[in-house]
């Protein structure tokens, strides 16, 4: 199960592992996008079973809808991958969702993080399941940066999407360290990959200004492929290489990477974690 495989990296991926003989399931919070992408991947890998499943990473109730659709046909679960991301670098507010969280938090840390509860008894039923966290490369520029355990979601200090984005990204590095310590003596692991710049469609930002989308237009010369980067995601998922490979952060060369001091902390990760309970209550008492 791939989140976000409609699109860019994710969609790369998924096309990818269908090649590759695998059953994949692409998790989309939009009916229209996933069935196009489900559509196309199933053409270009000569692959049918490719599926969609509805899931808006956001919400807790539509992970929670998705996963009962996943288990209505699916016993067992051997790689799901947290591509999915909110990154719309235009936003200026805060936003919240249904479920009053901040999007940025809720998509990319809690979300991940309650889709991978839901899915334990699915994961610990295959041979050597994997799970892959998607962080980013520029947490390099943010060597000091830490998880605001008093206020992620802004509710108090003034927002700024790429400070949401980087600590969630983050969170998710954390998150990492931590589920594999967890796996730690099962067949399970995590991993997690830094993606690099790679080149979006911007246009699927309307709301980016001109002078960002100029920006972009520079910055992406210097990009690579969604396909490029996705090798790192399929060599996570497949390759027998990682085979009890688990805790480690990988870049597009497939080369292991570090993260910063305060992120590899243990003590810096139990109390992320703690906070991350108070979104996923009984976190911290399953094995999950
Ligand atoms: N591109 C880069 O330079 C770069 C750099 C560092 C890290 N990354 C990371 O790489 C991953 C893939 O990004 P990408 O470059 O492939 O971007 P992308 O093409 O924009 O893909 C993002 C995907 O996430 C999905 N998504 C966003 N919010 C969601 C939600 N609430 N629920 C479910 N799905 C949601 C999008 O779905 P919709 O189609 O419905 O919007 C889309 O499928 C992300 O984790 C991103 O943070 C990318």
């Amino acid at each position: 199960m791939i989140t976000g495989g409609n699109s860019g990296i994710g969609r790369a991926a998924a096309t990818h592992l269908a090649e590759q003989g695998a059953e994949v399931i692409v998790a989309c919070r939009s009916r229209g996008r996933g069935e196009e992408a489900v559509t196309e991947i199933r053409r270009r890998s000569g692959n049918d079973a490719v599926s969609l499943v509805m899931m808006d990473l956001s919400s807790k109730s539509s992970i929670q809808a998705g996963c009962d659709a996943f288990k209505a046909y699916h016993d067992r679960l051997d790689v799901l991958i947290h591509n999915a991301a909110d990154f719309d670098i235009s936003r200026k507010e805060p936003e919240y969702s249904d479920e009053d969280v901040e999007t940025v938090w809720a998509t990319n840390h809690v979300g991940p993080v309650f889709l991978t509860h839901l899915l334990m008894r699915e994961l610990s039923r295959g041979e050597q399941s994997r799970v892959i966290m998607v962080a980013s490369k520029g947490l390099v520029m943010h060597p000091f940066l830490r998880v605001n355990l008093e206020d992620p979601e802004f509710r108090k200090g003034s927002f700024r999407v790429d400070k949401a984005y980087y600590q969630s990204k983050l969170a998710q590095v954390m998150y990492t360290y931590w589920l594999a310590e967890r796996f730690r003596g099962t067949p399970m692991t995590a991993n997690c990959v830094r993606v690099t710049n790679v080149k979006i469609d911007i246009n699927r930002y309307p709301s980016v200004s001109s002078f960002l989308k100029w920006l972009y237009s520079i910055k992406s010369r210097f990009s690579i492929s969604p396909e490029r980067m996705a090798e790192t995601y399929v060599w996570l998922a497949l390759s027998p290489d990682v085979a009890g490979t688990s805790g480690g952060y990988f870049d597009e060369n497939r080369q292991r990477v570090g993260s910063n001091r305060y992120s590899t902390d243990p003590s810096n990760i139990r109390l992320v974690m703690e906070l991350t309970e108070r979104y996923v209550p009984g976190l911290l008492a399953n094995p999950s």
